[in-house]
């Protein structure tokens, strides 16, 4: 059982592409070491996809209640493995798709559980935006991975609270920047206790639990409970889909189900806030008092990033399902319908023979096997997906 994932796939080299030539020797030397390839096709016949299959469903632990199921997943898995060849082609030498573990779901599968309804980016009071540009310098490049201030990369599983990551990662690096320890703390929390509405500006947003919700609400809900508890004593269950350490969360009071939508079918009360939630376990010293949201202008964002910390971003996702790694310039994209929130924690400069491409580095909340080890890269400079339009940060008390 020695066989894995790449020696089923046709290694391929696009010759034809600008970057091909560049790329060769990186290619030959990572292409045994990663799981899934870029540069290259997965065979489209009918008894590579079922091999392709079961080694997926073995590499990301799937399994299936019937034949049926298996069947239904299989089709779709058949039919992603062509569309990634299509995208890979497409996209040839610029950003690389493979097989992950959304490989078995259909865009609109994937939409509908892992990325939140669309929704305009919130407008606020202008007393809530910083604009100052400050007129540093800024570098080429610059990581706050590499400075410390974010936590490892965690998954989200099959719901959408990518928002409660989003927002939990910025106050993460918000409590590192005012000189405390690095600590997970629980987006489990957020999920379960939080059901802010925001009724002001164009289109209505709200925290809907596991079907989306939006960092600024997110940060108000902290200041109103008065603290976080860690991630580990608050421990994330929500999107396990049945694995050990589930949960059944009931929606959180006050939960509005003409924004949200009905709740899930079944909960357990002794699983959800009211029964586990404990002011005495927050971090000691914890507190939201303030949020802000930053200017839509990329230098301006890049600078006050450098002061303040890993900033919370919002963006249209739909295209990220497949993504594996480059950096990222969709050809649709949208830069108003928002559907996803991540975390921006620094930027670069992809340069080669031919392009210079500026990118901002992004992490998700899909997992460390996904994309960049759990990370990703967008166009920078052209407020690619929406991503410069949605940006917060939480203030919190100073030690
Ligand atoms: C934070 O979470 C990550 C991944 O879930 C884990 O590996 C790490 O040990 C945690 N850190 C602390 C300080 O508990
Ligand atoms: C509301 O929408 C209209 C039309 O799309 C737009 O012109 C206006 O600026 C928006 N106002 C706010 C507060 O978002
Ligand atoms: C839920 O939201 C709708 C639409 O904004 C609003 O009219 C309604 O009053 C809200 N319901 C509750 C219980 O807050
Ligand atoms: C609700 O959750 C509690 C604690 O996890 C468990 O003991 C109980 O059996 C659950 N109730 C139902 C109906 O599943």
């Amino acid at each position: 059982m020695s066989t894995n994932i790449n020696t089923l796939v046709t290694k391929k080299m696009n010759f034809g592409t600008k970057r091909a030539m560049a790329s060769y020797a990186v290619w030959a030397l990572i292409s045994f070491a990663v799981l899934s390839l870029g540069s290259c096709r997965y065979a489209e016949d009918e008894d590579s996809a079922r091999n392709l299959f079961k080694l997926w469903q073995k590499e990301y632990e799937v399994q299936y209640d019937s034949y049926l199921q298996a069947e239904e997943k299989f089709h779709v898995f058949w039919d992603n493995i062509k569309y990634i060849n299509n995208l890979n082609k497409e996209y040839s030498g610029e950003t690389e798709f493979a097989l992950n573990h959304f490989a078995a779901m259909t865009t609109k599968e994937f939409k509908q559980k892992i990325l939140m309804p669309k929704r305009q980016p919130p407008v606020f009071d202008e007393s809530r935006y910083i604009r100052d540009r400050l007129g540093r310098d800024i570098p080429d490049s610059f990581d706050w991975v590499e400075k410390g201030r974010v936590t490892p990369v965690k998954d989200q599983g099959d719901v959408g609270t990518c928002w409660a990551f989003s927002a939990v990662e910025n106050i993460e690096g918000q409590w590192i920047a005012a000189g405390q320890k690095m600590t997970n703390l629980s987006v489990e929390q957020v999920v379960e206790c939080d059901s802010n509405v925001d009724h002001s500006g164009n289109s209505t947003h709200a925290d809907c639990g596991v079907f989306g919700g939006w960092p600024y609400l997110a940060y108000q809900y902290v200041m109103k409970a008065g603290g976080m508890e860690t991630g580990e004593d608050y421990s994330y269950c929500c999107g396990l889909g049945g694995k050990p350490g589930t949960c059944s969360i009931c929606p959180a009071a006050g939960y509005n189900w003409t924004l949200c939508g009905d709740p899930t079918w079944f909960c357990n009360m002794t699983q959800s806030c009211g029964a586990k939630i404990n002011p005495k376990k927050f971090v000691p010293g914890l507190k939201v008092v303030d949020w802000k949201a930053i200017d839509e202008d990329e230098n301006t964002i890049a600078e006050q990033m450098m002061t303040i910390g890993p900033l919370s971003v919002a963006m249209d996702a739909t295209l990220l399902q497949h993504y594996h790694k480059g950096v990222f310039d969709p050809i649709f994209c949208s830069k108003t319908a928002l559907d996803h929130a991540v975390l921006l924690v620094g930027w670069g400069v992809e340069k080669d023979l031919f392009s210079t491409k500026p990118y901002w580095r992004v992490k998700n909340s899909w997992g460390a096997k996904w994309g960049e080890n759990g990370y990703f890269r967008m166009l920078r400079g052209s407020g690619i997906c929406g991503i410069n339009t949605a940006v917060t940060t939480a203030v919190l008390q100073k030690p």
